[in-house]
Formats: structure tokens, sequence, C-alpha cells
């Protein structure tokens, strides 16, 4: 049966933000992430420990981070996206306590967004997620193209099942399953999780992060929910996309999925209204409308 209770997993603040052209003030980023907390998100992804010519939106992270120290002492999760061991240095300079690996279930993408084949990657991370979990910080990997990747294609269930492996044995305290380019339909989604569970991963340790290419990223979320999966990982107001991924669109939109559960009765903790208002202030910001189609029917009355 469907979960009572869904954690979310806010990633606008850096997935939603890492593909954005012009340079977003990092008063502008912290005063977002400030918001999306006040609006009842507990999980709050703030930032990434990379190289900055990879990800020049996110090469303030130094500035950033310390800007929120009242919000992690208040219980906010602040995870942080770290690739190697000089992320990590960085990370835990500045008291990150939540980090994130990210691995890719294709060596394309491996190879586009790490510089590193999927051996090598899952290498760069061992004494990264060893020494995180030495000092006590929580790690999630994540794991990316589970379904379909621009350059190979649909993605075999048990090369997915293979990588997913890896990062649970490497010391990852949760996975979470990248739908990098939104192509995944919902009996695929169900695929997945039933041959994970089929290789011994729990379904409590297992989170989604569907991106909306498709159209498909809620039908996605509810057939994962059904199969009992309670981390559910969106963007406020729908932003987002890979810099290293073509044909990578926007996130699922918080917004949309917190419709979605308010109306299944399932707990979330999110105020829409107040989520709605930051995407719609985010959005001025950026000069765009937000993507979601909920911030657009909340907010045109
Ligand atoms: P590389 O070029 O192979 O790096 O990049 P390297 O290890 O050869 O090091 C080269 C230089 O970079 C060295 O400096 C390092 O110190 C420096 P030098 O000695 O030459 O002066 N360097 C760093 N500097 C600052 N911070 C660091 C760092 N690492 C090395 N962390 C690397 C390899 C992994 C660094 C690079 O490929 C990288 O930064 N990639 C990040 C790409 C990225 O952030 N992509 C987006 C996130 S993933 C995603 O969005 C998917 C997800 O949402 C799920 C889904 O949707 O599927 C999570
Ligand atoms: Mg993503």
């Amino acid at each position: 049966g469907l979960p009572a209770r869904v954690r979310i997993h806010e990633v606008g603040a850096r997935d939603g933000l890492q593909n954005e052209q012009t340079a977003v003030p990092t008063e502008v980023k912290a005063e977002f992430i400030r918001r999306l907390a006040a609006a009842g998100l507990r999980t709050v992804e703030a930032t990434s420990f990379v190289h900055p010519k990879w990800v020049p939106q996110l090469a303030d992270a130094e500035q950033l981070y310390p800007q929120l120290a009242d919000l992690a002492a208040a219980g906010v999760h602040l995870p942080v996206l770290v690739p190697n061991e000089r992320g990590l240095d960085r990370a835990l300079a500045l008291g990150a306590d939540r980090i994130a690996v990210f691995g890719s279930a294709t060596e394309t993408f491996a190879a586009r967004n790490l510089n590193r084949t999927v051996a090598e990657s899952l290498a760069m991370f061992e004494p990264v997620v060893a020494r995180a979990r030495e000092g006590g910080a929580h790690v999630r990997g994540y794991l990316s193209m589970c379904f379909g990747d621009p350059w190979e294609g649909p993605v075999p269930v048990a090369q997915v099942v293979g990588v997913a492996r890896a990062l649970l044995d490497l010391g990852c305290d949760e996975l979470s399953l990248g739908d990098t380019i939104g192509t995944a339909t919902p009996g695929h989604v169900r695929s997945l999780l039933s041959a994970l569970n089929g290789a011994g991963v729990s379904t409590d340790r297992i989170g989604v992060h569907f991106h909306d290419t498709y159209g498909q990223a809620l039908a996605n979320t509810l057939a994962a929910l059904e199969h009992g999966v309670a981390t559910v990982d969106a963007s406020a107001g729908g932003l987002g996309g890979c810099p290293y991924a073509k044909s990578a669109t926007g996130n699922l939109a918080t917004e949309d999925l917190v419709w979605m559960l308010d109306g299944l009765g399932i707990e979330t903790g999110v105020d829409l209204a107040a989520l709605t208002a930051t995407s719609v202030w985010m959005a001025e910001r950026l000069g765009r409308p937000s993507p979601s189609r909920t911030v657009r029917a909340l907010s045109h009355k």
C-alpha cells in the first residue's frame, strides 16, 4: 500500500539551478533555500562541491553553505554533492554532515559527467564514502541513467542493479534512482524496483529522482509509492536539468508532487501555498515563468 508519509528531498537549489546560464547571486540562492525550509521542506539539497569549471553556477559553494548555518542548527538537512576527496575536503571544512556521491549506470554518462569509467568512478567514491561515514556523515548515492541514456538508449535493468549494489556496498546509506532524461514509464519503474529488491536492496533505502521531460514524472512517482518508496526527490517550480546530459529538462516539480500527495492524504509537512509563492518569487528572479502546472494553476487565480 501507499506510505502514510513521504520525505521530499528538495533539489531545486542544486539540480534546479546547476544548469542556469546566468549566475544567480549567492544571496538569492540562500534566500531560496531559506524560503523552501520555511515552507516545510526538511531536506533541502544546497549545492555541489564539484570542479567550478564543470558547474560554474555552483562555484560559490564556499560562500553559500556558511550562510545556511542557522537552518542546519534548526535541524534542516542540507545535503551537498561531492564527487571526490577534494570535494569532500571542501564540504567537511564547512561542517557538512550529509553528502551525496553521484554515479552512473552507463559508461557514456560516467565519462561525460565525471571524466571516469563506471569502475573508476566507484573507485573515486570509495574513500569519499568511507571518510564521510567515519566522520558520522550521512551518505546518499545517486545513480543516474537508471532507465534511459541519451547516447546508449534504454538501460538494461541488470546493469542498473549492478551499479546500485556497488554503491550500497561502498557504504551509502540510501540510493536515489535517477531518471536523468525523463524517459522512464511506470512499468519500467516497477521492474527496476522489483529487481533491486531481488538483489537484496530493501525499499526503505531507495529514493526516486524523476525528471519530467516526457510528462511521466508523477505517474512514475505513483508507481514507486505503490511499491512502498517513501523518499521522493523534487525541484521547486520544476526547475532543472543536467548540464552533462543531452535532453535533460526540469525535475518533477515539488508543487505537482505535493498536490498529488495532499490529494492522497499522504503527509509531507509542506505548506503548498508558501512553496508556490517561493517558486513564483524564484521565477521572477530567473526572468521566466515556472513550468510547474500546479504553480501556474495556483498563481493565476
Ligand atoms: P577531472 O577533470 O577528471 O578532475 O574532473 P581531476 O581529478 O583530474 O582534477 C583536475 C583538477 O581539478 C585538479 O586541480 C583538482 O584539484 C581539481 P589541479 O591539480 O589541476 O590544479 N578538482 C577540484 N576542484 C574543486 N572541487 C573539486 C575538484 N575535483 C578536482 N571537487 C570531476 C573530475 C569529478 C572533478 C569533474 O568531472 C566534476 O566536477 N564533475 C561534476 C559534474 C556535475 O556536477 N554534474 C552534475 C551533477 S550530477 C546530476 O545532476 C544527476 C543527478 O541529478 C541525478 C540524475 O538526475 O540522474 C544527481
Ligand atoms: Mg537530476
